[in-house]
């Protein structure tokens, strides 16, 4: 992957993040200095979930948080854990997606209470599942990320595995009979260089094409698209996005890059990286494709209906500032 190894020295940390746990003392002290840029402007983005307004009326067969690049144990990623809590309060959601970059520097589990335990305790201690997946810094000094594999509260039972979540028993089943009762199946994958592709490639063909989910979600840590610093991957963008169109999977979460950015469909699949979650932000640009951007600390809520996907963008105001809706028809 020649764009990501121009960006990667030795063990496959970029420049920019090779001092990142030297930066947090300093990152703490930042200000949210968030810039947004509305490339294609969205009707309601002061929506404010906190504040339990429009959307609760209707509420969502499954709601789901995501997050990536958080494990630095910094002020910014306490602050965006501190929001996801006060909007779980109002909005409680079932699970979070993790994209990779779960602790800093190296993936050392010695951090996991500064990185993982302590900012999402109000979260965990009322039975919020993570769902984990290896980002570049996870795979360097623990055991190729195997503590991490290891570590209960991540959920990874492998390196790349998939999970579903199925309609709420009080509903009747799927309507569109060519879908069995899942709702959702998420596909978590190992996008690093040193990943078994082959294997794993096979494997996601092969799943994806099983699935019997109305909603096919995957999530890894690096991008296939990006106006970031690491910007996009060609390589990876030509194993995955054939699978993701032949297999109609309707949205791809994604970190690495420390900031937000949604594009519009590409093949019909939403692709949004969504690495704000606390590590130091990066300088974003925009593309042709580019549906909104911004860099800030922030997270994801995605609220699933069964004709739609909401996506919502939140800042560590609680503010919504960016928002999508993903159809089956798109
Ligand atoms: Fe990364």
């Amino acid at each position: 992957m020649k764009r990501r190894q121009l960006l990667m020295t030795i063990f496959g940390i970029s420049l920019a993040d090779a001092t990142i746990r030297g930066t947090i003392l300093k990152s703490g002290l930042l200000a949210d200095t968030s810039v947004g840029n509305s490339i294609q402007p969205f009707a309601d983005l002061t929506n404010d979930l906190a504040s339990g307004s429009t959307e609760t009326v209707n509420e969502p067969l499954l709601r789901f948080a995501a997050i990536a690049d958080t494990g630095v144990g910094s002020f910014d990623q306490y602050a965006v854990a501190q929001a996801m809590a006060q909007i779980y309060e109002h909005s409680p959601f079932a699970l979070v997606l993790m994209a990779g970059d779960n602790i800093y520097p190296y993936g050392e589990m010695q951090y996991i209470q500064s990185a993982f335990e302590k900012p999402y305790a109000p979260l965990l201690s009322q039975g919020v599942k993570f769902h984990a997946v290896l980002g570049n810094h996870d795979i360097i000094k623990s055991n190729n990320g195997q503590d991490q594999i290891n570590y209960p509260l991540f959920n990874m039972p492998d390196r790349y595995y998939s999970f579903t979540k199925s309609f709420p028993t009080s509903l009747p089943q799927a309507t569109n009979s060519n879908h069995n009762s899942e709702l959702v199946e998420f596909f978590a994958l190992d996008t690093n260089d040193n990943a078994d592709w082959r294997s794993q490639l096979a494997w996601l063909d092969r799943q994806l094409g099983n699935s019997k989910a109305l909603w096919k979600i995957v999530f890894g840590h690096h991008p296939l698209y990006s106006s970031g610093l690491h910007g996009s991957d060609q390589q990876l963008a030509s194993m995955l996005a054939p699978l993701f169109a032949k297999h109609q999977v309707k949205l791809y979460l994604c970190g690495h890059d420390h900031g937000y950015e949604r594009f519009v469909p590409i093949n019909g699949t939403t692709y949004i990286v969504n690495g704000g979650g606390g590590a130091p932000l990066y300088q974003f640009g925009s593309s042709g494709q580019t549906a909104f951007v911004s860099q800030r600390f922030s997270f994801m809520i995605c609220d699933v209906y069964q004709d739609k996907i909401i996506t919502k963008a939140i800042a560590t105001d609680g503010k919504v500032f960016d928002r999508s809706i993903i159809t089956h028809t798109i």
